[in-house]
């Protein structure tokens, strides 16, 4: 058995190719490093749903059609109102708001994708305004992709860098083999369920800390150092208590994550333009500092920089706080699980691996004993009494 299946292959695919040890990502063919700056987020979503880039003509019709599913149904504006009078966490709206996409829609993988991919922009940034009582922006037809998100977050036509560097954010995260949240929505599609349910499950697991929930905390301690000459104290510190150091390490990768060199080439060029240059030399001095005693603190493992790192620096230049950051990488990733979801469909078999069972075998179930026999007892007494103990009993029976 392998804990975490580290190191089990699960599927095939054509999407993308993260080879660990080299520290290379290739998106259907081409590296990341010669796409993500340069292509813009629509044609890179075509190459994943159809497997080539675009033509020109079928660049402007998916264009056409992402355009046309921007806009929300009332009813999940009403969930993302609901969502944000409890202050709920964006990336959690997200996940609430997503399974309202298939509503008073037939079931169709493709479309489904395109209508997710679309969407995810408005849903953040409605529920962003929401969520700080501002009135959402209606939607916007002559943006590109990226800039629409901007635009539907912060209400301005974002200036044309903003939106080059947030798209190259967004072609960076769009896909990365069998990670977490793309193995869930696989699994989910290989039930032959839908795409929208299969993205609606990707969300939950992408928000945990151990994967898209990583840029905040790594912010987080850039903040919290505040000076270069406090790395080291910070850093010690919290290798001392257990912590883990968020923005570093890895499942696949034994050396640098190589989207976090596009990440840093593009936040470099972003802070170089206007942002807060003291920010990113900071960031850059905590990098190397982390790096050097993580090397100390755990010598049998080979931690470096993950994209996170910068993806936290990017993202808060583009003047987005943290708590946007998990939401963020949705509204990039959504392609990819989308694609998954289209391959799994079209080549794969239902997922149903197997667990190895560690519990006890011989234990013989005494109705009278001290654990059973007041279950039994109230069942006896009376079948129409629907107590705790009863539920436990059917659920039991139906587990
Ligand atoms: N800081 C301190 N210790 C670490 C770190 C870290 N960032 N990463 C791994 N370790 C240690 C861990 O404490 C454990 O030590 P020990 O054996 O002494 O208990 C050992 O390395 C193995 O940990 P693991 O969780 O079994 O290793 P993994 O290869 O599965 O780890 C990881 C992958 C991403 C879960 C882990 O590196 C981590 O928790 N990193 C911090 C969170 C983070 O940045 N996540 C974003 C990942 S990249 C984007 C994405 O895929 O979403």
């Amino acid at each position: 058995m392998s804990q975490g299946l580290e190191g089990v292959v699960a599927a095939s695919t054509r999407l993308s190719h993260v080879v660990g040890e080299a520290g290379r990502l290739t998106i259907a063919g081409y590296a990341v490093e010669d796409l993500a700056p340069r292509a813009s987020y629509e044609d890179v979503a075509y190459l994943l749903l159809y497997g080539r880039l675009p033509t020109s003509a079928e660049r402007l019709a998916f264009a056409r059609q992402l355009v046309e599913r921007r806009q929300l149904l009332p009813i999940v504006t009403d969930v993302l109102r609901e969502a944000a009078a409890v202050n709920a966490p964006p990336i959690d709206a997200l996940r609430m708001a997503a399974p309202m996409l298939s509503l008073g829609r037939a079931e169709d993988p493709e479309d489904d994708s395109i209508t997710a991919i679309a969407s995810f922009p408005t849903i953040v940034g409605t529920y962003w305004r929401l969520l700080h009582g501002e009135a959402p922006v209606p939607v916007r037809f002559d943006l590109p992709h990226a800039g629409h998100y901007l635009h539907q977050l912060f209400g301005s036509e974002p200036p044309l860098e903003r939106t080059r560097a947030l798209e190259t954010y967004l072609n960076t995260v769009c896909d990365h083999g069998l990670n977490a949240s793309t193995f869930a929505a696989r699994v989910i599609a290989s039930t032959r369920s839908d795409v929208i349910s299969a993205i609606t499950g990707a969300i939950g697991a992408l928000k945990g800390p151990l994967h898209g929930g990583a840029p905040g905390p790594a912010l987080d301690m850039v903040f919290e150092i505040s000076s270069a000459d406090r790395a080291e104290a910070v850093i010690r510190a919290k290798l001392d208590r257990g912590e883990r150091i968020m923005g570093f390490g890895h499942r696949v990768y034994r050396v640098r994550d190589p989207r976090a060199d596009v990440l840093a080439h593009a936040a470099d060029r972003f802070y170089s333009n206007g942002g807060d240059r003291n920010l990113y030399d900071l960031a850059r001095s905590v990098e190397s500092t982390a790096l050097r005693l993580l090397r100390v603190y755990k010598p049998e493992r080979r931690i470096d920089t993950n994209v996170e790192f910068y993806t936290a620096l990017l993202l808060h230049g583009l003047g987005m706080p943290s708590e946007l950051f998990t939401a963020t990488f949705a509204v990039g990733r959504v392609t990819g699980w989308s694609a998954h979801c289209l391959e799994q469909l079209r080549e794969g078999r239902l997922i149903r691996p197997q667990s190895e069972y560690v519990g006890p075998t011989d234990l013989r179930y005494d109705s009278l004993s001290e654990a059973g026999g007041r279950r039994s007892t109230h069942r006896s007494r009376g079948q129409e009494d629907a107590s705790d103990d009863h539920v436990l009993t059917v659920s039991q029976a139906v587990e």
